[in-house]
């Protein structure tokens, strides 16, 4: 009989590309989400949704309750390890078996980043859980890269603080792609800590050349203090907290901290990891500013 996998995070950057990366596995979809309308459309795509929210654990048994696997994901903010603790909890309350969490690149106590540091808790708690588990961790998104369509398609220029570190960035679909292969078969990952990158290691101004390439037009990258980028970010409507959570991502990458690949996404897909190029193309419509 399938099992059913509870799936979390449905409605962000690698959670949008899940549901088509586990088109064809014999499992169970169910989905938590905290609004009607992506209950609504999750429905519509077959998925058996509940309304919930992991602030709220009074909101979560009815998701949990059957679940066999739990994709977890939390957003980044200073709620994330409250957030894991209450799913891990519903879930060991429910009897899952299994947890595949998306964690980060670097999760660790001494990690240069508050989000690193944060993940490094909540992957000890999965790991002590009891529940079989598996933590995927992600270097930086080659989608964080839509953050900046903007100033791309109106001044042809990307500013960040990044210095010219590179970075061994990776293509959310390839996230999703890894994540539904775990999780149709999470005993034969059990256990196991991924660490996923791209195929190489790539500069913001490597970045902005392939973007400039796939447009037609030329693209710059600017480095910028991190002051300058923590206001811009503030001024875009983020929270301090999560500002100076980039902000430290930024430094850590200026210092040389994500300049590696590893070859674990091999491991787990059997797909290559796309590339910048790859990446830059497929999402040349947005960095048009179409
Ligand atoms: N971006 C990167 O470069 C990067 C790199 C490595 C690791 N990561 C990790 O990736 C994770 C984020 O993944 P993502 O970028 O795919 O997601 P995301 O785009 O940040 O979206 C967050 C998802 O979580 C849901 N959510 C937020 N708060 C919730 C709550 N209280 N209860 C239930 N659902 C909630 C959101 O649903 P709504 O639609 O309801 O808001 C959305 O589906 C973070 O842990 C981050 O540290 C990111």
């Amino acid at each position: 009989m399938s099992k059913t996998v509870l799936l979390t995070g449905l409605t962000g950057n690698v959670g949008r590309y899940l549901v088509g990366s586990l088109a064809g596995a014999d499992l169970k979809l169910r989905a938590l989400v905290r609004s009607a309308a992506a209950a609504e459309s999750l429905t519509g795509q077959g998925i058996e949704a509940f309304i919930g929210d992991l602030d709220d654990p009074s909101t979560l048994a009815p998701a949990f309750e059957g679940a066999e696997t739990l994709w977890l994901v939390t957003q980044l903010g200073p709620r994330a390890p409250e957030n894991s603790m209450n799913a891990v909890w519903a879930a060991r309350q429910a009897g899952v078996g299994h947890v595949v969490r998306l964690s980060a690149i670097g999760a660790a106590h001494d990690a240069p980043t508050r989000n690193g540091r944060l993940h490094a808790l909540s992957d000890a708690e999965v790991a002590a859980s009891g529940m079989n588990w598996t933590i995927l961790r992600p270097h930086f998104f080659m989608q964080n890269l839509l953050a900046s369509v903007d100033s791309v398609a109106g001044q042809g220029a990307m500013y960040m603080n990044m210095g010219e570190g590179g970075l061994g960035m990776i293509d959310a679909r390839d996230i999703a792609d890894a994540a539904a292969a775990v999780l149709a078969d999470p005993s034969k990952h059990a256990g196991t800590v991924y660490t996923l990158t791209g195929p190489s290691s790539v500069t913001l101004s490597g970045a902005a050349a392939a973007i400039s390439a796939a447009i037609g037009k030329p693209v710059k990258y600017i480095p910028v203090p991190s002051e300058a980028a923590r206001g811009a970010m503030v001024g875009a409507g983020l929270t301090a907290w999560v500002a100076d959570a980039l902000i430290e991502y930024g430094e850590a990458y200026a210092s040389g901290w994500g300049d590696f690949t590893t070859a674990d996404l091999s491991k787990i897909g059997r797909r290559e990891p796309r590339s910048i190029e790859q990446f830059a193309a497929d999402f040349a419509p947005a960095f048009r500013g179409a």
